[in-house]
């Protein structure tokens, strides 16, 4: 789809299309259908980019919790996002052995319990042991530095998504069809 035929959905379709680009937050493309129209695929990023910036901490805290843990319960019962399970099997999260399940649990609730929130990185960018990594250095952060990372980690997963409903040309704007 490109930005012109974006531009001209409803925004029940809006909402029905990218309504996932942040993980279980349809309220973010809700809130900036009104600001189209989107010269470029940029322009669109960048809104939904500026909403979220705009939250108070409780709301980007709150974006970060609609996440789910990455190799945790909602993988194990098949109730992941199909945007969250490709992520996760790209990560190879869905392909851990007994041991590694054992200390990402471990990881990411000690992660959970210090900042109130789960562990969000683009698991696009990263193999099992850069997750493994940061998730081990995150968890001795402070709790702001945690929320501007976990919320600038949305976005990069954010963009990825966009890319993969949207075109975008060479020069960043988006493609005629
Ligand atoms: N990275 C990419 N997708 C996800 C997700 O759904 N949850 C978490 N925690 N990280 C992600």
């Amino acid at each position: 789809m490109d930005i012109a035929s974006v531009n001209a959905l409803s925004y029940e379709d809006f909402v029905d299309v990218l309504g996932n680009v942040v993980e279980r937050c349809p309220i973010v493309v809700a809130a900036v259908w009104s600001r189209r129209p989107f010269v470029t695929f940029d322009d669109l990023e960048a809104a939904i980019s500026e909403f979220i910036d705009a939250l108070p901490l409780s709301g980007k805290e709150g974006i970060l919790r609609c996440h789910p843990d990455l190799a945790g319960r909602d993988l194990r019962s098949g109730t992941l996002t199909q945007e969250s399970s490709d992520e996760q099997a790209a990560a190879g999260m869905n392909a851990l052995s007994p041991g590694d399940v054992d200390l990402m649990a471990r990881l990411n609730a000690e992660y959970k319990q210090r900042f109130g929130f789960p562990f969000v990185v683009c698991a696009r960018m990263h193999d099992k042991a850069g997750i493994l990594r940061q998730l081990s250095e995150r968890c001795r952060n402070g709790r702001a530095a945690e929320v501007a990372r976990g919320i600038e980690e949305v976005k990069k997963i954010c963009r990825l998504r966009l890319e993969a409903l949207v075109r975008v040309n060479v020069q960043g704007d988006a493609a005629k069809l």
